[in-house]
C-alpha cells in the first residue's frame, strides 16, 4: 500500500517540477510513483505510508555510516544549540581542512563548499585561472553536478535526455570549450595531446577516476597514471572528482588506491555526512589562486556553515577507526558474491562490477568499460528488478547505470535478505 505516497506525490507535482527537488528521485521509466520518504534509522528507511526498505542508494552516497548515526546527530545538535550559521570563520572549519589535508596527501589546502557541483565549477575555474588556457577535457559519462561547462555527454540523469547528454539552455558557446573522450580510450586521448593543437590550449582534464555515474566503472590499468603524465607534459590540471569515491572506495579515495598524485580533488557527499558539503583542494600554490589570495573568484554565504561541517567531521572520526574499511568492504563482498556467482551460474547477460563500497549490477552488458558500452543495457529488465526489490522492501537506486552502496551498518541478516532476493531474480528472469 503506497496510498499516501501517491497523494503527497500528486500533491506536490502540483508545486514542484515533476514533483521533486532532483529529477534522479522521480523512478521515471519504472512505471510507479516515486517514494516519498518519512525517515530512516541505521540501513533502513520508511515511507509515509509505514513501508519499510533496506536502503542501498544511502542518499546517494553520503551516508556512509547509515541513516541517523548517534554521532553525527549529537555533532550536528551540539552545533545548531551554539548557532547555526555566522558568516564567519569558526574553527570547526580548520579542524575539518586539516583532517582531510591530513588524509589526502595530494591536498595542501582545501576550500569548503555547498555542492559537488560548487566544487568542481570551481575546479574549472581554477585551472583556467592558474594555467591561463580553456579548454577542458572531460569524458563521455562523467557526471560533475550540473554547471554549464561540464554538463555535456555527462551520466547519471542526464544521459537520458538527450544524444549529447546535456541540457537545454546551456549556452553552446561555454561547452564548445569541453572537449570528450569515452573512458578507458588511451588512443583518442594520447593522439588528441600529441597531434591536436588545442592539446596545449587545455587548463584541465577531469574525470571520476572510478566511475559511478555511467554505474561503476573502473580505469583500466594505467589509464590514470598516462592521464598524470600527458597532464604534466602539456601543463595542464589533473583533477579527480571524487565527489564520490573520496572516502568511499578507501581512506584515501581513488588516488590512495591507484597511487595518483592529482592537481586538484573535488570531494562531496562522504564529507558531509548528509548535509550539503563539498570541497576543491590540491596544491597550495593553485588553491592560492583563489579569492581573497588570488584573482579567482568563488564564494558562499553557507560554505562551511558549522553545523554541516560538525557532522562531516564526525563521520571522518568514525570512518578512520581501525578496521572500518575491512570490515565495510567485507559486508559488500557479502553482498556481491553470491550476485556474481549467480550471473556466472545462469550465464546471464549481465555483470557486477564494484570497487570498495560501490557497486553495479548492470543487465544486459558483460561488461562496461565506457559510456559507449551502455547502448545494449536492457531497461525493460533493470525496470522489472527495481520494482521485484522494492516490493520486497529492498530500495537501490532507482535507475539502470547507477552506483549502489553499502554502510557500515548495514545488518548481516539485510544484506543475506538481499542477495537472495537478487539471486532469485537472475535465476528467474536474466
Ligand atoms: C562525481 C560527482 N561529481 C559532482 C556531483 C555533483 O554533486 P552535487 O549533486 O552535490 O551538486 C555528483 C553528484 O552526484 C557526482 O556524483
Amino acid at each position: 500500500m503506497r496510498t499516501q505516497s501517491e497523494a503527497v506525490h500528486a500533491r506536490a507535482c502540483k508545486v514542484i517540477p515533476g514533483g521533486v527537488n532532483s529529477p534522479v528521485r522521480s523512478f521515471k521509466g519504472l512505471g510507479i510513483p516515486p517514494m516519498i520518504v518519512e525517515s530512516g534509522a541505521g540501513d533502513t528507511i520508511r515511507d509515509v505510508d509505514g513501508n519499510k526498505y533496506i536502503d542501498y542508494c544511502l542518499s546517494w552516497g553520503p551516508l556512509i555510516l547509515g541513516h541517523a548515526h548517534p554521532k553525527v546527530v549529537a555533532a550536528a545538535c551540539e552545533q545548531m544549540g551554539k548557532g547555526s550559521s555566522f558568516g564567519i570563520a569558526t574553527e570547526v572549519e580548520e579542524k575539518m581542512a586539516t583532517k582531510i589535508v591530513s588524509l589526502l596527501p595530494s591536498i595542501e589546502k582545501i576550500r569548503m563548499v555547498n555542492s559537488g557541483t560548487e566544487a568542481t565549477m570551481t575546479a574549472m575555474r581554477l585551472a583556467r585561472g592558474y594555467t591561463e588556457k580553456h579548454k577542458i577535457i572531460k569524458f563521455t559519462g562523467h557526471y560533475h553536478g550540473h554547471s554549464d561547462s561540464l554538463l555535456i555527454q555527462a551520466g547519471s540523469g542526464v544521459r537520458s535526455i538527450n544524444p549529447i547528454a546535456t541540457s537545454k539552455g546551456v549556452n553552446p558557446a561555454v561547452i564548445a570549450d569541453t572537449i570528450c573522450f569515452p573512458f578507458n580510450d588511451f588512443n583518442a586521448v594520447r593522439s588528441f595531446f600529441h597531434t591536436n593543437p588545442l592539446g596545449m590550449e587545455t587548463a584541465g582534464v577531469i574525470l571520476e577516476p572510478v566511475t559511478g555515474n555511467m554505474g561503476v566503472v573502473t580505469p583500466e590499468k594505467g589509464f590514470l597514471e598516462m592521464l598524470r603524465e600527458e597532464t604534466s607534459r602539456v601543463g595542464a590540471l589533473l583533477i579527480f572528482d571524487e565527489v564520490i569515491t573520496g572516502f568511499r572506495v578507501g581512506l584515501k579515495g581513488a588516488q590512495g588506491k591507484y597511487l595518483i598524485d592529482p592537481d586538484l580533488t573535488c570531494l562531496g557527499k562522504v564529507i558531509g555526512g548528509g548535509f550539503p558539503v563539498a570541497a576543491v583542494g590540491g596544491k597550495a600554490k593553485i588553491m592560492d589562486c583563489l579569492a581573497p589570495l588570488g584573482q579567482v573568484y568563488q564564494a558562499g554565504t553557507l560554505s562551511g556553515n558549522p553545523v554541516a561541517i560538525r557532522a562531516g567531521l564526525e563521520t571522518l572520526y568514525c570512518i578512520e577507526e581501525p578496521g572500518f574499511y575491512e570490515a565495510l568492504f567485507e559486508k559488500t563482498r557479502r553482498l556481491t558474491q553470491p550476485i556474481i556467482e549467480a550471473i556466472e551460474r545462469k550465464q546471464a547477460n549481465a555483470c557486477l562490477q564494484r570497487a570498495g563500497s560501490m557497486f553495479t549490477l548492470f543487465f544486459g552488458v558483460k561488461k562496461v568499460r565506457c559510456k559507449e558500452d551502455l547502448k545494449s543495457l536492457n531497461e525493460e529488465l533493470f525496470a522489472r528488478f527495481f520494482r521485484y526489490l522494492f516490493e520486497r522492501g529492498v530500495y537501490i537506486p532507482p535507475s539502470s547505470n547507477e552506483a549502489w552502496f553499502l554502510s557500515s551498518v548495514h545488518t548481516d541478516a539485510h544484506i543475506d535478505f538481499t542477495a537472495d532476493c537478487i539471486v532469485k531474480f537472475i535465476e528467474m528472469y536474466a
